[in-house]
């Protein structure tokens, strides 16, 4: 009986180069407050946040992948032509079909890349990084680019309470490709659908359609829940991606949580008994909660001001939607 072949990919994986976009609109506090009858410094006690960025009408979904992307594929060393596989984590690309993904790899000069979107919400990004370092390693890409990008503002409703001051727009990229040692640790990952209704569009697009007047499916969040989530069980699951990398608390240099919320990040930090030493992304004060696209932009910021250094040890931990989670540990480029 005729067996079927198989490949195997290069030995090693890891994170080539970075990349990120952040558009050109920047949204003091005091430009949200008077809509959901909330202060500066209510906002900040609670969040961190001081300004968030918005994209204006060019700033599109794809406008912003492919600025992040040609940073990343620059750092990478490599050209666009070497790619093969476009992974672009996102939940704002408005258009059900086709996946965005084919137009920025068009756009970017692949050939012809295969390319997709996944829909893991503010975890996407480190899910789109896990495929990356399966794909290499397991033969079916040799270069693959990894997008997290968001346009929050266009499903976000200005007048609510819970979600207005916090999500934001923008754009990171990461290269994944061969190398001789290894890049990037396990992911460890998973989701609690029990909680589907946390963090959730309010409606679907047939509902929309049977509405009065209709408005775009916009976002809706109950903070309380999320909140005790976030801050005490994903600390265990960043330690978990820590266990199975080999890596203790003393080897790390970088820890990129999901830019959610500045107390989240600090309760995670507190919770995982992370040495002084340790730099932690705190992005989320200038740039608001972008979702998919926070880990890159935060890791990108840390490499150009020098808090991230080549060859660095970083934990990453994305979660949010869903809910959905994915943690790994990778080396800094
Ligand atoms: N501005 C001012 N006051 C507000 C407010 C706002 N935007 N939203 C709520 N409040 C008030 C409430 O009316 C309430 O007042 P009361 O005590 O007089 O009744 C008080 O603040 C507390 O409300 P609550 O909803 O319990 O707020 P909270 O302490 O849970 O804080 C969040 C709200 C959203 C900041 C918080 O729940 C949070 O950070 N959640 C996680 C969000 C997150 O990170 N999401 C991303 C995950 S990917």
């Amino acid at each position: 009986m005729a067996t079927i072949a198989t490949e195997t990919g290069s030995s090693y994986a890891a994170v080539l180069g970075v990349g990120s976009y952040r558009p050109s609109r920047v949204i003091p506090n005091a430009d949200i407050v008077d809509a959901i009858d909330s202060s500066d410094e209510w906002i900040q006690q609670r969040s961190g946040i001081r300004q968030r960025r918005f994209a204006n009408a060019e700033e599109t979904v794809q406008m912003m992948s492919v600025a992040a992307a040609r940073k990343a594929i620059d750092r990478a060393g490599i050209a666009p032509e070497q790619i093969d596989c476009v992974i672009v984590a996102t939940v704002t690309h408005l258009l059900q079909t086709p996946a965005i993904a084919t137009a920025i790899a068009y756009e970017l000069g692949t050939d012809q890349a295969a390319a997709f979107d996944i829909s893991a919400a503010c975890a996407g990004f480190c899910h789109g990084l896990a495929l990356a370092d399966q794909m290499v390693r397991g033969g079916a890409s040799r270069y693959s680019l990894v997008i997290g990008v968001e346009r929050l503002s266009d499903l976000t409703d200005m007048e609510d309470r819970g979600t207005a001051f916090i999500f934001a727009d923008g754009a990171g990229a990461a290269i994944v490709g061969p190398s001789d040692s290894p890049g990037i640790g396990p992911v460890v990952w998973g989701s609690d659908g029990e909680q589907f209704d946390l963090i959730r569009q309010k409606e679907d697009w047939r509902d929309i359609v049977a509405m009065e007047r209709p408005v775009l499916p916009y976002l809706t969040m109950q903070g309380n829940p999320v909140f005790r989530w976030a801050s005490f069980t994903m600390a265990k699951v960043a330690q978990q991606a820590l266990d199975k990398a080999g890596i203790a608390p003393d080897d790390l240099d970088v820890f990129v949580p999901h830019q959610a919320n500045m107390r989240i990040i600090d309760a995670m930090a507190r919770a995982m008994k992370l040495p002084e030493r340790v730099a932690i992304a705190r992005d989320i004060a200038d740039q608001g909660n972008t979702s998919a696209a926070s880990i890159p932009l935060a890791l990108d910021r840390m490499i150009d001001e020098g808090q991230a250094k080549s060859g660095d040890i970083a934990l990453l931990i994305a979660f949010g939607a869903g809910l959905a989670y994915a943690a790994q540990v990778i080396t800094v480029p």
